[in-house]
């Protein structure tokens, strides 16, 4: 009896040893990627890192923007058990870098030659004190138009080159009885068109001005006005149950040809390839009317958080970092690649096009941070214009009002 108990005792300590062995080769990552689309992107990192016997510990953590994940992280430092590698953007990388709980990946950046081969827009923010904090997976932009090919031939509609040929285009679906824009009422959401609109209304030098510099001459402008006054607009072409619909659901309705087009980032592009659709045959992609030639960036970086000596962690930065993976992964994801010397060749129309207009932006001087998804200020400020957006878009208050409230609300959390 007793040497039976020692028996399954000892037994036990060898599974725990075997998990403990198997657990110091895996990866816990904290992401927002929930959709169709993004698990899709992501498959192809976990099955990388499987092909090197990296095992995978998924935190999934929902929402566009990464406004819950950060929540989440945050209870997970503080009681000092960080996941292996985060998901993040722009200033929010910079935030954690300074509290001193990431790694250094200056090893593996320097031996790979990362600072030859990333942009110094994202390097900005993936170094901090000269130390590599960071593996940037990606560039995505938040200037796009995701529109239903079908529809708009249905309804006579071209696709749009101006603001008012936009609205001629949305009251051609209108007529038609389609939604004509598919959106989910969600600040982050309502924040992703702002970029655009402000982008389009404003030009290059009124973007950098409000959005960047913060300069509250320009918040409080009639330019900011007018901005608002197109956000009512649009307001009026989104159908009655819009509030709290994910993104996902609203490229959905595009894909079921149910709405005309969506105002997105080209994270959207990843749920029409999975649902089979084609660039430029049954969807289009272009640029919010009057912003060709400009971009409003994101990138989503892993940022590798301080938890020892982890081989796997190091394997995953120099993994994701890689060419071949930059390329597998963006074509799937919808985004272009991080690094400035990756073949288009895999790349749809779309994905040609999304890495044309980054590099065309960078050397003119038109690549500028998206306020919606974290690299134009930080997220204080960003947080304090999704509410103000939200709450003008609810209809809580009108265009002067709201550019009063955004001059105060983005003093307040600086
Ligand atoms: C991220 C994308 C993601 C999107 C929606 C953005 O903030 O940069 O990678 O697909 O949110 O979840």
């Amino acid at each position: 009896m007793k040497s039976q108990r020692v028996k399954s005792m000892l037994s036990a300590a060898v599974v725990i040893g075997t998990m403990a062995s198997a657990h110091a080769e895996d990866v816990e990552v904290l992401h927002w990627w929930t959709s169709g689309g993004e698990a899709a992107a992501l498959n192809v990192l976990k099955d990388d890192l499987a092909g090197q016997g990296i095992g995978w510990q998924d935190m999934p953590v929902a929402g566009g923007g990464g406004g819950n994940a950060m929540t989440v992280l945050r209870a997970r430092v503080t009681s000092g058990t960080p996941p292996t590698a985060v998901q993040m953007l722009g200033f929010d990388i910079q935030d954690w870098a300074a509290e001193e709980v990431v790694a250094n990946l200056n090893g593996v950046a320097d031996a790979e030659g990362w600072n030859a081969v990333v942009p110094d827009a994202l390097q900005q923010f993936s170094t901090y004190d000269g130390k590599w904090v960071s593996a940037p997976v990606n560039v995505h932009s938040t200037n796009w138009i995701w529109a239903n090919k079908k529809l708009l031939k249905e309804v006579g509609a071209k696709q749009p080159e101006t603001w008012e040929e936009l609205i001629v285009t949305l009251d051609k679906l209108k007529a038609a009885g389609y939604i004509p824009l598919a959106h989910g009422g969600q600040p982050w959401q309502d924040a992703t068109i702002f970029d655009s609109v402000v982008l389009t209304t404003g030009g290059i030098d009124f973007y950098k001005k409000a959005m960047i510099d913060l300069d509250p001459e320009a918040l409080g402008s009639d330019t900011m006005v007018k901005i608002f006054d197109r956000m009512s607009q649009l307001r009026d072409y989104v159908d009655k149950n819009f509030p709290g619909r994910d993104w996902n659901l609203a490229s959905a309705l595009v894909i079921e040809d149910k709405a005309g087009m969506q105002i997105m980032g080209d994270w959207a592009k990843g749920e029409f390839l999975k649902a089979g659709k084609v660039p430029n045959e049954d969807f289009a992609c272009f640029r919010m009317p009057g912003t060709q030639g400009m971009v409003t960036f994101n990138a989503d970086q892993f940022v590798m958080f301080d938890v020892g000596d982890s081989k796997a962690q190091q394997a995953m930065a120099k993994a994701i970092m890689s060419p071949e993976f930059q390329s597998a992964f963006n074509v799937v994801k919808g985004s272009v690649p991080a690094r400035t010397d990756v073949s288009n060749e895999a790349f749809d129309a779309c994905g040609k096009k999304g890495m044309a207009d980054l590099a065309e932006a960078n050397k003119n001087g038109t690549l500028v941070g998206s306020m919606a998804h974290g690299h134009a200020a930080p997220a204080a400020v960003k947080n304090a214009v999704y509410d103000v957006v939200t709450n003008h878009f609810n209809g809580g208050m009108n265009s002067k009002q709201a550019t009063k409230a955004l001059v105060s609300a983005v003093q307040d959390a600086q």
